[in-house]
């Protein structure tokens, strides 16, 4: 199997897989990286979200080949902050956000990457940057309570 050399929350780690092996399985599996979630495996849901050079990536459909070069740095929710105190973090903790829990990691890297790219975002911009990251026990109104909160506090 080929070797791959990636860049994962400042760190280089060194994986041996298939090619097309997906990104979260790669994190989950061989680097115990499981704070990144399997919801559905094709795209869709949003549980599988990390960071790709800052911007918000499904973990789930892109092969590892894709992401083993010096360029690109990929941030999981481990990576996010070094204790917890990125102010999406602290936000979700301040409304409570989190139900089952189950989605609520890749609810807050797709929050963080919004606020990189757009630190005073609308109702309407954080409603479309949140609407691929589905929750099955419905906290969307606290997710987005919760990010213009972030936004106050960046
Ligand atoms: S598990 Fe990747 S988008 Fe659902
Ligand atoms: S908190 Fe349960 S799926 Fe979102």
């Amino acid at each position: 199997m080929p070797q791959y050399s990636l860049h994962i929350n400042g760190a280089i780690h060194q994986v041996d897989v298939d090619a097309d092996t997906p990104v979260l399985w790669v994190l989950r599996d061989h680097l115990q990286l499981v704070g990144t979630k399997y919801g559905c495996g094709i795209g869709q849901c949003g549980a599988c979200t990390i960071h790709l050079n800052g911007n918000a990536i499904r973990s789930c459909s892109l092969p590892v080949s894709a992401v083993a070069n010096e360029g690109m740095k990929l941030t999981t929710i481990e990576g996010l902050s070094k204790d917890g105190t990125h102010p999406v973090q602290k936000a979700w903790l301040e409304v409570d956000v989190a139900q089952c829990g189950y989605c609520q990691a890749g609810q807050i890297m797709s929050a963080a990457a919004l606020l990189e790219r757009n630190p005073n975002p609308s109702e309407d911009d954080i409603r479309n940057a949140m609407t691929g990251n589905l929750c099955r026990c419905g906290t969307y109104t606290r997710i987005n309570k919760a990010v213009a909160m972030a936004a106050k506090d960046l």
